[in-house]
């Protein structure tokens, strides 16, 4: 029976005031998120910052350096969400991402009107500095500089020890900031690598070279599958784990697997996976819950109840029935059974 002490009529639904808000201000909600795009700029052909302007609901004073925002935009009357770290939130509150042009929704976003509004979340993740008082080490390749310059900038005003950053790109995307940040901070050193212009990866021997004494520091790490591979085979050579903190942009699948057929037992659906498994059963025009796409914020979790998957992480293999998978990082290596 309801307890007539705790009920609460729901008179007007908050979408319909939502509704309602939005034609006085396209913005206006009662408790999302939403912010207008305010301007678009290229830092090379392919990757561009926007600057976008949230509505109050926006807790801009609980932003910390490192984090990233969930961002929703309707394509084909199909809401999307991709996560983006947020470069910086400027005085007035605005907040700065950068989008590479990869993908549907990132396409969509460099490709916005200005004015346009799309819907945000709250700043979240636990790629933050630590309170360590190690000098720092920071590794970036690509889009993941956005990431690794949010913090850099809050690392450079907060510590007088030593920061060097490695970092690897296609394209001059932050590096006229960078030199910037490095004339103004002699604490700071930067380390370019072009790597059109000369193939240079990421190995124990360029790290020593650059930075001696890397097993001393407390490195951040964020970029592609390749250099978060070599990162994460120094870190366990030298024991760094405790002072290694990443975030992870890109997931490459193993090529070398065939696509493999996939169940999801409840909905009684079977697929072919190639990529990984949420991408495959969206491709397969299932809906699977997801939110982050990175492993990060569990809401792909799902039971796999028998067959085998990779974690593209990790790398590891998981041949045992009955375990907790994420979708969004899993690859299955033969056929798969899901509970979902
Ligand atoms: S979608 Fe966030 S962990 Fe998979």
């Amino acid at each position: 029976m309801t307890n007539i002490t705790t009920y609460r009529p729901h008179w007007v639904r908050e979408d319909f005031i939502d509704f309602i808000g939005e034609k006085i201000h396209p913005t206006w909600a009662l408790k999302r998120v939403k912010a207008e795009v305010i301007k678009i700029q290229a830092v090379s052909p392919d990757f561009f910052k926007i600057q976008l302007r949230p509505n109050r609901n926006f807790k801009g004073r609980l932003f910390q350096a490192g984090q990233h925002i969930a961002v929703t935009v309707a394509l084909d009357g199909i809401h999307h969400q991709r996560h983006y770290s947020i470069v910086t939130i400027l005085t007035n509150g605005d907040i700065l991402i950068a989008v590479r042009q990869q993908g549907k929704v990132s396409r969509a976003l460099s490709l916005m009107q200005l004015g346009a509004v799309i819907e945000l979340s709250q700043a979240q993740g636990n790629f933050t500095l630590s309170d360590s008082d190690r000098p720092l080490l920071f590794l970036a390749s690509g889009s993941g500089i956005t990431a690794i310059y949010s913090l850099l900038q809050k690392a450079v005003v907060q510590s007088l020890e030593p920061i060097d950053l490695i970092y690897f790109t296609r394209d001059n995307a932050f590096h006229a900031e960078l030199k910037t940040l490095a004339l103004m901070h002699p604490n700071f050193e930067y380390h370019h690598f072009n790597t059109i212009e000369h193939a240079q990866h990421l190995n124990q021997t360029l790290l020593r070279k650059r930075v001696p004494d890397f097993e001393k520091r407390e490195i951040y790490a964020c970029g592609s599958a390749s250099m978060m591979k070599a990162a994460l085979r120094i870190v366990a050579k030298f024991d760094l784990q405790p002072h290694f903190h990443t975030e992870y942009f890109q997931l490459i699948t193993d090529k070398k697997v065939k696509a493999q057929p996939v169940e999801f037992l409840r909905s009684q659906q079977v697929f072919q996976a190639e990529s990984n498994l949420l991408e495959s059963a969206e491709q397969a025009g299932l809906k699977p819950a997801h939110g982050c796409r990175r492993g990060i914020c569990n809401t792909c979790s799902c039971t796999k109840v028998s067959g085998s998957v990779r974690n593209l992480l990790t790398g590891e293999l998981d041949h045992a029935h009955n375990t907790q998978i994420k979708l969004c990082i899993s690859q299955a290596v033969s056929p798969v059974v899901i509970n979902l």
